[in-house]
């Protein structure tokens, strides 16, 4: 989404100026093609050379500065752009942009645009609290203006409270939210992402090799587009994903009476959790000791969570996976009938470039209609797009 893009970032004078740095890094590393406004009162924490560095652009401090306005004016910037981000926007950004107030290259390029903006406020808590700023910030948002809201922590001030610069990623994810159609706003779509782990003893579980990663892409991609994601994850490393309501399981009956609680309200099921087919007959309450060369562990059905799904008279739109290491598209095609899903992701977990605890896929998609889509290789995220773009295009038939 935001390759390719053109960005304007306005960096305003605030300690956490130095942050927008990291922020022009993601931008440019995700292919946007990034322009930096900096206020007066930003130049006193970074440098204009820093930021035209990282961005290979030339920065704009000044309104009329003649050489720009021949090359890329504050108007053509206003026009060209497809998103501006104003990091970090202190209480007089805010406060002017409220007001209409255009006195510089940054607000009169904010008041000529169409584009969208994004705010990532910063400022001393007392600041925050106060009803002026929060009164100037209602307006902008009630006016579309997005925001990205600060987190509670220590300010350079020595405060300690609501106020501090968002992470650089969220900001990064708010732009990749803000360049997302949203065909899917209004739509509740529950994720299963990650493992189970069926426990022997205190001590020792069996589990598999998933990490998470491709359950966490279809929830930031499902986020972006507007709906109201449910993700419920088994244990994961991953950090939760910014807008999504996330409930943590570690079993499959875990994960089977979570799901089943929740999917009467969902519009879509998405089920990419790799979900233990077994579990111990017996869950040892204390640790097994070693006593014989070898020991066997009688191992008993769980419960088909999607299988359960299927079944259902009035059931969501489902979307299940389907991890083979051969016979991919033969075993792909039974699973989704014999489950009676809407479509099925197939892939080979065989390959050390898809599958298990990798970035990239390579996805075999069928569909309940016949029709079936070879995605190839490409990243979890994108594998994630792919995948969404289906589901809103069946949403629209169903
Ligand atoms: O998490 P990553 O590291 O990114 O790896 C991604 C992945 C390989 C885990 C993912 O792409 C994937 O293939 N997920 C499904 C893994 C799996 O359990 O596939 P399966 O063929 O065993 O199960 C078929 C479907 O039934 C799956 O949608 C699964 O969620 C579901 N299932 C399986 C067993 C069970 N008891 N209940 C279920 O709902």
């Amino acid at each position: 989404m935001i390759a390719n893009k053109k960005i304007i970032l306005g960096v305003c004078g605030g300690i956490a100026a130095y942050k927008a740095i990291e922020l022009l890094r993601l931008l440019t590393k995700a292919g946007a093609d990034v322009h930096v406004i900096m206020t007066r009162a930003a130049q006193e924490f970074v440098t204009p050379l820093t930021f035209q560095t990282l961005s290979s652009n030339p920065v704009h401090t000044e309104l009329f500065n003649l050489i720009a306005e021949q090359e890329i004016g504050h108007i053509s910037l206003a026009d060209q752009a497809d998103l501006f981000i104003v990091v970090p926007a202190t209480a007089n950004i805010i406060g002017k942009i409220a007001v209409g107030i255009a006195d510089d290259m940054l607000t009169t390029t904010i008041m000529a645009t169409k584009a969208p903006v994004l705010f990532a406020p910063a400022m001393n808590v007392n600041m925050f609290s106060n009803p002026i700023y929060q009164e100037n910030e209602h307006k902008l948002r009630r006016l579309g203006y997005l925001f990205v809201d600060p987190i509670r922590g220590s300010l350079a001030c020595g405060w300690e409270g609501e106020g501090k610069l968002a992470a650089p990623e969220a900001v990064f994810e708010g732009a990749h939210a803000a360049l997302t159609e949203k065909n899917l706003r209004g739509r509740t779509i529950l994720i299963t992402a990650g493992p189970t782990r069926e426990e022997i003893d205190p001590v020792r579980y069996i589990s598999n090799h998933s990490s998470g990663k491709m359950g966490y892409a279809l929830a930031r991609g499902a986020c972006r587009r507007g709906a109201n994601v449910l993700l419920i994850s088994g244990p994961t490393a991953l950090t939760k994903p910014d807008g999504v309501r996330v409930v943590a399981v570690t079993s499959a009956s875990e994960m089977q009476s979570e799901v089943m609680a929740r999917v009467s309200a969902c519009d879509v099921v998405i089920k990419a959790a790799a979900v233990a087919d077994y579990r111990p007959l017996v869950r040892n309450a204390l640790k097994i000791k070693k006593k014989t060369e070898s020991t066997t562990i009688e191992l008993v059905k769980n419960p088909d969570i999607l299988a359960e799904l299927g079944a259902m008279e009035q059931r969501p739109f489902l979307v299940g996976f389907a991890a083979e290491t051969d016979a991919l598209a033969e075993n792909a095609e039974k699973k989704m009938r014999e489950k009676n899903l809407d479509m099925i992701v197939g892939n080979d977990v065989s390959q050390i470039d898809a599958g298990f605890n990798v970035d990239t896929n390579r996805a075999l998609l069928f569909f309940r209609d016949g029709s079936s889509c070879d995605c190839g290789l490409m990243s979890k995220d994108q594998l994630a797009g792919a995948i969404l773009d289906h589901v809103v295009a069946r949403l629209q038939t169903r």
